[in-house]
């Protein structure tokens, strides 16, 4: 990032979906997998960035629910992607006092993976640094209804009233749990839908859509979504006037 300085204000939490992977594979005549390998390097320079920044969460969109379907090939190496990536990460996140956590349906990963995110989240778990939630096999729907059954076996079981279930408890029983919600979503890839990500969460969430592939992304690329994040007014349902100030032109 240039000058080493981001604008101001800047987001507390960062969601991405990293979308073009397969697309920058195929424009070079390589494997979609070769995408999903290059896809990692933007995701170093993202956890770094937003470690020295100061951000205190970032939450990356790593495989929906609904990338089961994908070819069994693709998915054998996106899983073995992931499991090379945590082997190999693990001690720079640990340098860089990363909080691991994987986020999503992990009783459908392998047993082998699910051993591997335990042991990675174990190791990071005492750290005071970024808090990083990549999403594996996670939807927002899927998040939302095992949020319902969490409180709804709490009421059965007598230990929760239903009138003590207010969107507090209900947020805190989503896989984010008690951070604070995203400020930013980055979507790269040139697609503008939230597609099943973080449904609860994103509601004021800021949205920054752009053109590039995820393996092109890059300092200069996160420096605008924060440049843009920065010249946002955010209302939360309030007036300009409320907040005292002038309401900016919206782009
Ligand atoms: C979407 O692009 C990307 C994915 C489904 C995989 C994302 C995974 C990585 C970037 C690997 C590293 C991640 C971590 C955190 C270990 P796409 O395949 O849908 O691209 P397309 O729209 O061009 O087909």
């Amino acid at each position: 990032m240039s000058d080493n300085v981001a604008p101001a204000p800047l987001p507390r939490h960062i969601a991405i979906t990293m979308d073009g992977n397969g697309r920058w594979a195929a424009a070079r005549g390589l494997a979609r997998s070769a995408g999903h390998k290059a896809g990692l390097e933007p995701v170093r320079l993202c956890v770094r960035e937003c470690s020295r920044l100061g951000v205190e969460a970032l939450t990356l969109f790593a495989f929906s629910s609904e990338n089961w379907s994908r070819p069994a090939e693709e998915v054998a190496s996106l899983m073995g992607l992931f499991f090379e990536a945590i082997e190999r990460e693990i001690s720079d996140l640990e340098r860089q006092g990363v909080v691991l956590r994987i986020i999503g349906h992990r009783q459908a990963l392998s047993v082998r993976l699910q051993a591997q995110i335990a042991a990675a989240e174990a190791r990071t778990a005492g750290n005071t640094g970024l808090k990083l939630q990549v999403a594996v096999s996670y939807g927002g729907r899927w998040d939302i209804v095992q949020a319902a059954r969490t409180l709804a076996a709490q009421c059965v079981s007598g230990a929760l009233p239903v009138a003590a279930i207010d969107e507090t408890r209900f947020a805190a029983a989503l896989e984010l749990g008690t951070l604070p919600d995203p400020d930013l979503l980055i979507r790269t890839g040139a697609e503008r839908r939230i597609s099943n990500f973080l449904l609860w969460n994103l509601a004021y969430a800021e949205l920054y859509f752009c053109d590039r592939l995820w393996p092109d992304f890059d300092a200069a690329e996160l420096e605008r979504a924060l440049a843009f994040f920065a010249g946002r007014e955010r209302r939360f349902g309030h007036t300009g006037g409320q907040l005292g100030a002038a309401p900016k032109a919206v782009p």
